[in-house]
Formats: structure tokens, sequence, C-alpha cells
């Protein structure tokens, strides 16, 4: 008999370059599994009834992507402790009961990313965030759970560096700042968490944030180098990455978390890194 494939998809707004199909059909292929994987591009006010209408017709699993990631969190019946400290969701589960489980990979992934693949240590280390949006608080607390020396979130409106920063100083020291007040300081780790790039613009910090051993990290991906990484390489810093590898680690995550199977990330990187299907 022919039965249909688990059914699991992206939803997002726009959502046509989305990496997820690719990612999630190398794992499937890698771990011998067998799902069908979909892009929903779903405007704001329809966000709530697709999601309900994709799980009530037999839907597992669901990536939720800008702009609904707070509205996914509204939405789910129960999140996960990780989930609930960023206050938004990134990938949605149907459990037991038909209760929606809202879970946030994102930290996970840059984590993963960061001390496992690259090898950059954050333990006594000084961090810069750049940006105080949705994506610089879903990984915050993971950051801040490696124990660094200090995280200063920089942003261009200081005022939300100072009330996202405020939201997470129970967990370890950090504080929020306006760009002008980075002048004249060096970090160890500077990551870019603005959605600057969308635009093709660089956030406007003071070049004397990047010494020779900064090690900078840019949350965003794109063909070629990204504008901030570009930016950070002609400032002289140690070594400048692009978000790809968090992309699939954050996927691993999920998958894991759908699946309860674990991918091997490293060959899916290696074909993103080798230009993959045509790209990057
Ligand atoms: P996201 O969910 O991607 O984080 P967001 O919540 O809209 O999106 O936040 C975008 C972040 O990028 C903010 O920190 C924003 O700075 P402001 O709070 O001052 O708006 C930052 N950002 C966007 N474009 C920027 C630019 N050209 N230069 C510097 N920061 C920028």
């Amino acid at each position: 008999m022919h039965t249909q494939p688990d059914q699991y998809g992206v939803i997002g707004h726009p959502v046509a370059h989305s990496w997820s199909p690719f990612i999630h059909g190398l794992f499937a292929r890698q771990t011998g599994q067998t799902l069908a994987y979909r892009l929903f591009d779903v405007a704001p006010a329809d966000f709530r009834g697709r999601v309900l209408d994709f799980f009530t017709h037999g839907g597992r699993g669901l990536n939720v992507t800008l702009p609904h990631k707070v509205a996914a969190a509204e939405l789910a019946n129960e999140l996960t402790a990780r989930a609930d400290r960023a206050g938004a969701v990134n990938t949605l589960a149907i459990r037991p009961g038909n209760e929606l489980l809202g879970d946030n990979t994102d930290g996970a992934g840059l984590v993963r990313d960061l001390r496992d693949n690259l090898g950059v240590t954050i333990v006594d280390r000084r961090l810069l965030m750049i940006g105080a949006g949705g994506a610089a608080r879903g990984v915050l607390a993971p950051l801040l759970e490696l124990s660094p020396e200090e995280i200063v979130v920089g942003n261009r409106t200081p005022e939300r560096a100072r009330q996202l920063a405020g939201d997470f100083e129970d967990m370890g020291r950090v504080s929020g700042r306006g760009f002008g007040d980075l002048r004249g300081e060096t970090f160890d780790v500077v990551i870019n968490a603005t959605s600057a790039s969308l635009t093709g613009e660089v956030p406007q910090i003071d070049s004397s944030v990047i010494g020779p051993e900064t090690v900078c990290y840019d949350m965003a991906y794109g063909r070629g180098q990204t504008p901030f990484v570009r930016w950070a390489v002609e400032r002289g810093c140690a070594r400048a990455v692009q978000g790809w590898g968090m992309l699939v680690e954050q996927a691993a995550e999920t998958f894991a978390l759908w699946r309860g199977v674990r991918p091997d990330t490293a060959p899916v990187l290696q074909v993103l890194a080798s230009g993959g299907p045509g790209k990057p």
C-alpha cells in the first residue's frame, strides 16, 4: 500500500529563497528517513489559520522563519525552556494529544557552529552582540550559558539594547549600549545579529571593536562575502565567518526533535561550502 510521507515545511514571508528544503532533504537521505518538506509563503494575517490547517491535515512539523517567530511562540500550546526564554519559536512539532510544541534551535545552532565547528572559545571572553532584535534575543541565553566574561549588546537604538540586556542579566554579565559607547573598546568575539545585510548595509560601529585577535561571526549568509564579513576582514580581524554553519546546525537540532535521529552536519556543510547545488 502506498502511504504518504510525513509532512514538514517552512513557513515564512518571503520564503522562496529558503535553504531549509535542501538541508532537510540531505538530512533525510543521510538518515534513511522518508519525508516531504515544502515551502509555505504566508502573510502574517494568515499565519495562525495556515499553521492550524497544516497540523489538522496530518502535518508533523514546521520551521518558522521571519516574520512569524513571535506569533509561533504565542500559538504553541507548550514551549521548551529555551523557546520560552527567547520569546520566539523557529520549530513547531505535533505532540501526542495534538498539542503543538514550540522550540527554538537558533541559539543551539550558533553555539554548535561557533564552539564545536569553528573552535571559538567563549568562556571568559568578551563578546559584542550587534543588534537587539529577535535574532539577538534568540541566541543570548545559550551564549551566556557558556560563561563569557561579558556580553555587550550594541545597538543603533541604545534603549532597545539596554532593554534586551536587562531581560537576561539574571544569567550573567550583560549590558546594553548605543554604537557611540563602543568607541575605543576591543572585543574577542563580535557577532552581527542585525538585519542590516538585508539592505546591503553594515552597522555603523567603530573599527576599534575589532583587533587582530578578534573573531567575527555574521548570523547572515549569502553568496560570496556578506557586507559585515567584508567590513571585518578589511579591519584586520583574525577570522570572519558567515552564518551557513548556524543555519545547518539549527536545522540538525530541529531534525533531531522531529525524527529522533541526529544527522551528521559535516557533509551538508561541505556541500554548501563547495558551492551547493549552484550556490552559495
Ligand atoms: P530580527 O528579528 O531580524 O532581529 P528586528 O527585530 O527587526 O529583526 O531587529 C533588527 C535589528 O537590526 C535591530 O537591532 C536593528 O536596530 P534598531 O533596533 O536600531 O532598529 C538592527 N538594524 C537593522 N538595520 C540596521 C542598520 N542598517 N544598521 C544598524 N542596525 C540595523
